[in-house]
């Protein structure tokens, strides 16, 4: 796949697409992983002279302009991160003939930035006309949105097939991480999945069971799996639908000798909310009032010990209800022990990112992700088509 070391930007207007689906509070950008880590990618391109105009979706405005969606307090966001002026142009339309005058008139090593693309139905419908809009803002496709890349919309995949297109270097660095620690891992290879669905994870699950060494299943997740072992799990969320995949799942692991991990003890309280206490029980002891909403001391331990000496670790979803400090701590200290692991750590989805910021160990694991459904789209083994138009344009 071309990226854009492959292109000469002189000149050129360079479109790129990026994930500026920031988390906002109060009209402010309140979390901006997602920004500055396509810096590289823009300073590279001013620095080989190109104009620079960027798009991205924020949110699911579902195809109307909603203010609160506006990109606006992004581009404000984006200037103070480069440190360079990202004019903001606007239009409900998202291109129109202001648009391209505009963007006709930068110079040389300025940056542009789009309104939100769900503002236009045709972005998630990956419309060929509005991808052909898209597309005659620029002279070079850039793809450097790998959080979207599992999604087949008109700004990732529609406008491939008008201009000659490339990746910049953070979908260039994620798809290498993946693709390294899923084809090629060091072993041994664990991955830890968690969150509150199996359903969500069915295919990660049946990808990761052929490869890894020790999975762990935390979070509420695992509450299915302890009740199809015949476990009480009280009002724990669970998904009785999946209590026999479950239990395949188990098989499988033992016919792979895939060392499957699941909680031994717990934090339950009678409900999920702020003011709650929480009580540390063994799965076993588990009553019907009880709502499990967090992984205890002796999983932690059990996770220790299984992922000691893996050289391999890939993180997604986080052990319990981490938002509510009562029940952070399995998610927090899980983050502290693979920090202090001597491997490639991998952590993606949103919950698991903000939860290795929490803990404050980010900058001691290997790569955190920008990606959530993207990143769950790579442990499940699959192509992301936003990927597959570049290496097809
Ligand atoms: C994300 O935050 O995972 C991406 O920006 C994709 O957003 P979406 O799930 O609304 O398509």
């Amino acid at each position: 796949k071309k990226t854009i070391r492959d292109f000469d930007f002189n000149d050129k207007t360079a479109l790129v697409r990026v994930d500026f689906n920031v988390p906002l509070k109060a009209g402010k950008v309140n979390g901006e992983d997602r920004i500055v880590k396509v810096i590289p990618t823009i300073n590279y391109l001013i620095e080989k002279g190109a104009k620079v105009v960027l798009m991205s979706h924020l949110g699911r405005p579902k195809g109307e302009y909603k203010e609160e969606f506006s990109l606006e307090p992004v581009a404000k966001r984006a200037s103070e991160l480069l440190k360079k002026d990202v004019k903001f142009i606007a239009s409900r339309e998202i291109v129109d003939e202001k648009v391209l005058e505009e963007v006709k008139k930068l110079k040389k090593g300025e940056i542009a930035l789009l309104e939100n693309l769900r503002f236009v139905e045709g972005e998630e419908k990956n419309d060929v006309d509005f991808a052909k809009k898209l597309a005659s803002l620029g002279d070079i496709f850039v793809n450097d949105a790998f959080g979207i890349a599992h999604r087949t919309h008109a700004s990732n995949v529609g406008v491939t097939k008008f201009l000659p297109s490339c990746v910049g270097f953070l979908v260039e660095k994620e798809i290498k991480y993946f693709d390294d620690a899923l084809k090629n891992p060091e072993k041994p290879f664990a991955a830890i999945l968690g969150g509150s669905k199996v359903s969500d994870k069915i295919g990660a699950i049946e990808n990761l069971l052929e490869k890894v060494d020790v999975l762990v299943i935390v979070g509420a997740m695992a509450n299915t799996f302890l009740k199809s072992k015949g476990l009480e799990v009280g009002k724990s969320l669970v998904e009785d639908d999946k209590l026999d995949l479950a239990r395949e799942f188990m098989v499988k692991a033992i016919d792979k000798s895939v060392d499957l991990i699941l909680p031994r003890d717990v934090i339950v309280a009678p409900e999920l909310s702020e003011n709650v206490k929480g009580t540390l029980k063994n799965v076993e002891d588990v009553s019907e009032g009880d709502m499990i909403l967090d992984i205890g001391s002796e999983s932690l331990k059990d996770i220790e010990a299984a992922i000691r000496d893996a050289k391999t670790v890939v993180l997604n979803g986080p052990c319990g209800v981490f938002e509510i400090e009562e029940f952070s701590h399995g998610t927090i200290e899980l983050a502290k022990i693979l920090a202090n692991l001597d491997a490639t750590v991998i952590v993606g989805g949103g919950d698991s990112v903000s939860a290795v910021e929490k803990a404050g160990v980010a900058d001691r694991l290997t790569h955190i992700s920008t990606g959530g459904g993207a990143s769950l789209k790579m442990l499940e083994g699959k192509k992301l088509p936003g990927i597959e138009a570049v290496e097809e344009a």
